[in-house]
Formats: C-alpha cells, structure tokens, sequence
C-alpha cells in the first residue's frame, strides 16, 4: 500500500457568501484572465485566509472589510502547490464581519480535460478551432478561480464571461445583460443572472460555436440542446428525453426543479460520460446527440440514461449536497438508480431495469467481491482519493443497495423519504446517514440499522441455502458468509449484514411468496404450499445484493424452468450469474455451470445472453491461453447459431430495439469465432456498404465492423480506416476505432497502437482504442508492452484521473498467470499512477483469481467441452 497523503480541509474562520467572477478566455493563445470579489464573513479574527487554486497565477489580492471605508490590506500570495491551496496573508489582522476579497488572476486553458480547458472541434467548412469549457468535479474548480473548493462551502455566483462577440458563451444561468466591451467592440461581456447557493464543482462555462433546438417543458422550464453546428437534429432525441424527465422528477420528488433553465450540450473533448453541473450538463458526444438513421438502439438507450442519470443529479447532488466527497456515492448511487426509473418511465420497451441487473449488479458484485474492494463509505482526502471512488462501487454497487432498499421499504414510503429527505436539505450538505433517518421514518422501518451494514462495510453475503419438505411446506436454512473471489475467507473481521430476502416459487414465479430480514447468521423459513418438485427462488428478480448457493439437487429443479422460460428473465439471469462466480471461486465445478448453460437452449431475452455472454467470455480468455481455445470456439458456435438464425439479418418491422441489441449480440460472437455462414454474410454486407450499394442500418454496424475485422486482412484494415476518416459522427468513429484492434495482424495491431496515441482519436478515445487489441492473447501482450513503453506520455496526457485507471484495467485485467500478476506489481512499483493504486491492486487480485482458475479447471473444462 502507497502510503497515506497528508491531507487538512480548509480552514473554517472565513467562508465565502458570494462571489463576483468575471473570465476572459483568450482562444489563440489558451490563456485566461479572470477577476473576482468574494463577500466573504470572517467568523474569527485572523492573519490569513486560505483557499484552493491550483495552477492559476495571482497578481494581486486584497482584502476590504466591510465596515473600513477604502481601505484596502494587500495580501501577501503564498502558494501551497502540495495542498492544491494558496495562503493570503494581511499585515493586520482581519477582524469579525463582512467583507470583501478581491483577486485578480490569469491561468492556462488546459489540454487535460479538467478545471477550465480548452475543446478542439472543426467547423462546418473542416477549419480545426477551439472552444474553452470546464469540468470542476471533483476539485478542480480551483484551476479556474481561487475559492473554496470543498462541497460543504456553499455560495452564490454571479458570473460574467468575456468572448469574441461570435461565440456562444454559456454558464449555469441565463443570461442578465450582454454588452460590447468597451475597449473593443468584437467582444461582448456577458453577464449571467445570480445562482441559487451552490457547491464550487458545479459551476460551468461553455465558449465555443453552437446550434440549438429548443423547447419548454410541462412546467415551464426551458431546455435546450445544444450540438455542433449544422447538427442540431442530433439534439433532438436528448430534448424530447429531457422534457419528459424534467417532470417526471419533479412529480416523483414533489419539488419543482430550481433554475429557470436548463441547457445540455455536446462537448467535443470531454474525458468523463457526462457531468450534472446546475443548468448546464456537459456531455461526451456520444452520450447526446442521437442521428435518426445513423444512431444504434444501444446508443439511443445510453443517452436516454445519461440523461435521466444527469438530470436527476439536478436534484439529488446540486439541490442536497454530500457533505464530503465521502458521501460521493449519495450522488452516484443514486444517480445511478433512478436513471433507470427514468428510461423504464420514458421508454418501457428497453425492459431496462433487467439490463440494471446485468449492468450495475453484476458489476457491481464483481469487483465487491475481490479482498481490494472497499466499502462504499470510504474516508477519502487527498483530491487522487476522491477521484479514485468515481469507480463500480460508488455507481453500481451504490445503485443496487438503493435498489434492494427501494423494494424494501416500497415505493410510497420511498418517495415520502426522499421528499423528506430533500426538502430538510436544500441548498445545504447532507451525509448518508440523513436519507436513512428520512427513509426510516417514512418508512417505519429501521433503515439505518439495515443500511449501514452494507454501507460502512466492504463486499457482501452468498447466502447458503439448504432445503427440507415438510408436508406442503418447504423449509429453507439460510445461512450467510462473507463471498470472497477467491472463495478464501479473510481472517481479520467478521462479516454480517442485515439481508432483506425475496423468495419466489413456481407457483407464481413473479411474486414474492416470502420477504423477511436475514439479520444473522442462520436462519430457517418456512415457505408455504409447495409440492416436492417445485422450486424456490431466494432473492426474487435479483434484487438483493447478494449471491445465493444451492445444493445440487435444489439447483436441478431450475433446470426445466429455464429452459421453458418459467423462471423469470432476471432470476434466470442471476442464478447463472451467480453460478459463474461461485465458479471462478472454487466453490462449485465449472463443468456443473456449463451443464446448467445447456439449458439455456431456448433462451430469447437480450439481457439474459449480454450477462452470460460476459461469463463465457472470462472463460474464453483461460482457454485462449490452452490448445482447446477452437473447442471453445465450436462450442460457443452452436450455443449462439440457433438464436442468430430465428432472429435472422434483417429487422422485422414490428420488432423492438431488444431484437436488434439480442441479433447484434449474438451476430457478434458468431463472427468472431469464425462462424464460415454469418463470415460471409457479413463480408458481403460490408462491401456492399463500403460501395455504397447498400449502406448498413445502424444495429448491424456493429457486428458487419468487427467481424469483417477479425476475420480479415490489410484490405479490410484499409477500407475500415477510410471509413473512419470519412465519418462524420462521434459515434460511428468510436464504433470503428474500438474494433480495429481485432484485426489479426500483429503489425496491424501495432499500427492500431500508434493510431490511438496519433492526433486523429481524441484524447478522451485512446484509453478505449489501445483497449480494443486485447481481444487476443498476442494482442494482450502487445498492448503491455506499448502501455509500458509509452507510460510517461499516456501519464503526463491525463495528469491521473479515472481515464489511467481504465487504462490499467485494459491492458492488465486479464492475463492468467501469476507471472505476469508479479510483472504487473514490479512495474507500478517504478511508475506512478495516482487515483489508480486500487485499480492497480485490483488487477493484480484479478489475474491471481484466473491464474488459479485456469490451474485448477482448465482441464476438466477442455475436456468437457470435447465431449460436446
Ligand atoms: N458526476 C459525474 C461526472 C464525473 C465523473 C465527474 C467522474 C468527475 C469524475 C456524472 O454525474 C456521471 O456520473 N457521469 C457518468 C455517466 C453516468 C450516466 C453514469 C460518467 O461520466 O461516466
Ligand atoms: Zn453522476
């Protein structure tokens, strides 16, 4: 373990009630000049005020006190780089009272994609120009203006930009005057109407060239959209979302949404999804803006859910802050819930909240379970801390607690508490054990008691369950551990958590026929009226977090029921999910799983396949590594063959966006293992694309790119990289650049590894693209290799931030020796990686867990698959 970093919070004798900021960026020489008087109340006397800037250089900062007619105590500037601070120290004391601060700076606009930066974009005419933007979160406001950048200080802004009069100029709230700057009339000054008392990292600017469409909501609220120019029907899709979620918020948590409007818009170079700043979101390209012909079904439902995700923050992270970056999950968790009530309100044909437990649950217990997990309280400090807990558990496995307490207390009871909850804390800060002391009373239950043993505490239980009949009654012992990864219990401390338990049968599969509250060890419960052959479901519809073991025999009596499909899609889901990990743990004999995978012969449901698919694919990457990988291959072939071939090539007309996303699916497997029928399908399709004979729709882009890649040569590299530099959406060169690197060639592989560093892929993209060769076990060792040999650059290039710490985890996660586990630890010995170190430990932890899995089964595994 790194050690510790010293870290101290502000200090609290003078805090900040207004601040009058005013910006001028400069876009040719990427610099910026900024002005800003703080009213700020001293609480007790002292010499100095300290606050947080970082990279910003100071000219002159004075202090007025409010009572003191003109006089003006000049500061002495002293910068704490280490603490990200600077120290203004006064030759006389500061006495109690108001007063005002006042400091004039100039900074950089950055390349690295945080604080206020610069966005590269082209215009219509293909003229290369820049824009200045800003991404605060998590501390980085401090790189725009000094000020207290910690959550728990709030205050108002009054903001006024400075821009070339042809720029779009945007910040959180509208706009209160616009007029020429005097000593030159191509500029404008800006000045935009006071903010409510609000948290530093959710201020925002936007300068750059826009379009827009617009409307109101049923409220009145306007929203806007706003795309690259000449693009706005790309905006369309994100503003019919937003309209619709606007109230939707607002009827769920009972208060109308703050501001007067609300802006959404694209940013070119942007190294996060998207980011909740009050009244003007920022997002990725890919998370905004939707084409009508060229966008996937997969697309259309992301951006639908960074919307919702987005939206809801405005809410529930603007309105009610955590009160430190240590209650981050709140805000994540939360987010990260309700996005999918959003989506599931607005669009009800994605079946979404069944993806939510493949996408956030499954990863979540995931990483929970390896022994370098962490609890999703967390003390954090030092700002390469805090943005190291933007990660699986603040997000997904903050987002399934929430979800296991929501059908816990219910919905009613749920929304009174948040309503509660959000009502108590407006405008202010709230730590988590305030939603469960609203939660609880709304609720009557006891909440806190339930929650903290899944907050405070790391990982989560399996629940054991052994069965006996007992005349129509079928009686269940429950017993809970710790679930380890490795299946190996940690010595130190013991694991207990207060577990709401759903239990289904075959009765009536969809319904709950027993809740109860396994709050210790062991216990028995009785579930009623079922006969000897029927089964019973713990944890009904996936909604605890937790795995569940069964004996084998119980486990045979689920068989029949998925393969008619009476179990419901999401117990079908968790209980191979669940199967898997226990697995991969040692605990149960992975030949037994792939058994159980025969019965999903008749399986039809997109999320059922995404999530299996994921778990035959961490066993692919073991057998990659064996001579039996073409078994595996033959294996996955006829698995994936029979629902390829119902779904067929071609949409239906009827048929909703889970068709598609299940044909892309399962197109995508049979090509890359080679399948010779939908190989040659796909290469007639790509030329035939390629010509401009029969463009593609967007759903088969997908699977048509990345089997004609696998399966294909120099030509196909050339033709797939000229389709890159001829397309025009964000999207399509994603799609693109992320599948190039499965092309076999290593030379060609090479040149993917020199084309994500080269200027054509943003920045934001590289991590992805250089993730793209790892699709084989050459391709693991290449993309290694170029990670080390080009690690000082990819480090000075994100400066840390989360986008290193997705790098680790591509180009390490899965190799499956212990070898390469020490190789991997020896290096970031010698090399830094700040906000990665528990990505680090995680790899680490992870290639251990396949090493020991591939000794342990990768035998009888071959063989069993032989024998199919
Ligand atoms: N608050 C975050 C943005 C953020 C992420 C800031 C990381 C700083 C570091 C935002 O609300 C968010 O969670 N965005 C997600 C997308 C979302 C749909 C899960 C993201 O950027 O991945
Ligand atoms: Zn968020």
């Amino acid at each position: 373990m790194p050690e510790k970093k010293e870290f101290k919070r502000l200090p609290t004798d003078v805090k900040p009630e207004n601040y009058t900021l005013r910006l001028q960026p400069d876009l040719d020489k990427f610099t910026f000049k900024g002005q800003e008087t703080i009213d700020v109340k001293v609480l007790s006397s002292t010499t100095s005020i300290t606050l947080n800037s970082e990279e910003i250089e100071i000219q002159s900062a004075c202090y007025k006190a409010a009572d003191a007619g003109d006089q003006n105590l000049k500061a002495e500037v002293k910068f704490e780089p280490e603490n990200a601070s600077v120290v203004l120290s006064f030759p006389s004391a500061l006495q109690p009272g108001s007063g005002q601060l006042c400091i004039d700076f100039t900074g950089e606009l950055n390349d690295k994609m945080k604080g206020f930066y610069r966005s590269k974009y082209s215009s219509p005419s293909g003229e290369e120009k820049y824009g200045a933007v800003t991404q605060f979160e998590a501390t980085d406001a401090r790189r725009a203006f000094p000020c207290w950048d910690e959550p728990a200080v709030k205050a108002t802004f009054d903001v006024t930009l400075v821009v070339p009069k042809n720029r779009v100029a945007l910040s959180n709230m509208p706009v209160k005057s616009e007029n020429d700057l005097p000593e030159d009339s191509t500029w404008k000054v800006v000045t935009y109407e006071r903010t409510p008392i609000m948290s530093t990292y959710l201020l925002a600017f936007v300068v750059g060239e826009y379009d827009y469409v617009e409307d109101k909501d049923s409220d009145g609220v306007l929203v806007r959209v706003y795309t690259p120019v000449g693009k706005k029907e790309q905006g369309q899709f994100a503003l019919e979302v937003a309209v619709k979620t606007l109230p939707f918020y607002n009827k769920y948590f009972q208060i109308a949404y703050p501001l007067p409007k609300i802006d959404l818009i694209a940013i070119a170079d942007f190294a996060a999804g998207a980011m909740e700043n009050w009244g003007l979101v920022t997002y990725r390209e890919t998370a905004l803006l939707i084409d009508p012909k060229n966008s996937s079904s997969k697309s259309k439902q992301w951006v639908a859910l960074v919307v919702g995700h987005e939206l809801a923050h405005q809410w529930f992270g603007n309105l009610v802050t955590m009160e430190w970056w240590t209650h981050l999950w709140l805000n994540e968790g939360f987010a990260s819930w309700i996005e999918y009530l959003c989506v599931d309100y607005c669009f009800p044909e994605f079946d979404i909240w069944t993806q939510f437990v493949n996408s956030d649950l499954g990863r979540a217990l995931e990483m929970d379970a390896l022994h370098n997990s962490h609890a999703i309280e967390i003390p954090v400090g030092h700002p390469d801390e805090v943005d190291e807990i933007f990660d699986a558990i603040s997000y997904s496995k903050g987002a399934s607690v929430i979800r296991m307490l929501h059908d816990y207390v219910g919905d009613e009871s749920f929304k009174k508490g948040m309503n509660q909850y959000l009502t108590k804390f407006k405008y202010k800060n709230a730590v988590t054990e305030d939603l469960w002391e609203s939660l609880g009373k709304a609720s009557g239950k006891p909440v806190l008691d339930v929650m903290t043993t899944w907050t405070k505490q790391m990982g989560y239980p399996v629940v054991k369950v052994s069965e006996k009949q007992e005349g129509s009654n079928r009686v269940l012992t429950l017993t809970q551990e710790k679930f380890c990864a490795d299946g190996v219990q940690e010595k130190e401390g013991s694991f207990s958590w207060m577990v709401p338990v759903s239990i289904s049968t075959a009765s009536d599969p969809k319904k709950a026929a027993v809740v109860t509250l396994l709050d210790k060890t062991s216990m028995d419960v009785t579930v009623p009226n079922v006969s000897p052959d029927q089964w019973v479901k713990v944890n009904c519809e996936s909604v605890g977090v937790y795995r569940v073991q069964y004996s084998s025999e119980t486990l045979d009596r689920f068989i029949p029921a998925i393969k008619n499909k009476t179990l419901p899609p999401r117990d079908r889901l968790g209980l191979q999910n669940d199967l898997f990990a226990l697995a991969r743990a040692g605990m149960i004999s992975t030949v037994d799983v792939l058994k159980v995978v025969g019965a999903f012969v008749n399986e039809d449901d997109y999320t059922v396949w995404s999530d299996l698919t994921g778990n035959l694919g961490q066993i692919s990457i073991l057998l990659q590594n064996t001579d039996g990988f073409e078994d595996f291959k033959t294996f996955s072939k006829k698995l994936y063959k029979p629902v390829a071939q119902s779904l067929g090539w071609d949409a239906k007309e009827s048929e909703g966006p889970l068709a598609a996303m299940l044909r892309e699916l399962a197109l995508t497997r049979l090509g890359k293992y080679g399948d010779e029928e939908t190989v040659t399908e796909a290469r007639k399709r790509f030329e035939n694309h390629v010509s401009g004979k029969v463009p593609l729709p967007a759903d088969l882009k997908g699977p048509v790119y990345l089997t004609v890649m696998v399966n294909g040569d120099e030509t196909t590299f050339n033709q797939m990289m000229k389709l890159y530099d001829e397309a025009d959406m964000q999207e399509e060169k994603v799609r693109i650049s992320r599948c190039i690197g499965s092309i076999k060639s290593d030379e060609l592989k090479k040149k993917v590894l020199d084309f994500a560093m080269s200027d054509k892929v943003r920045s934001q993209d590289t991590v992805f693209v250089i993730g793209g060769v790892t699709g084989t076990v050459q391709g693991r060792e290449l993309c290694w290799q170029f990670v080390q040999d080009k690690w000082t650059e990819l480090h000075e290039r994100y400066k840390g931030g989360f986008l290193l710490s997705r790098l680790v985890e591509v180009s390490t996660d899965n190799f499956v020796t212990e070898a390469r586990a020490k190789e991997v630890e020896k290096f970031f010995e010698t090399h830094s990686a700040p906000a990665a170190e528990r990505k680090i430990q995680q790899s680490v932890e992870n290639i251990r867990l396949n090493a020991k899995w591939m000794e342990r089964e990768s035998t009888s595994v071959l063989k069993f698959l032989r024998s199919q």
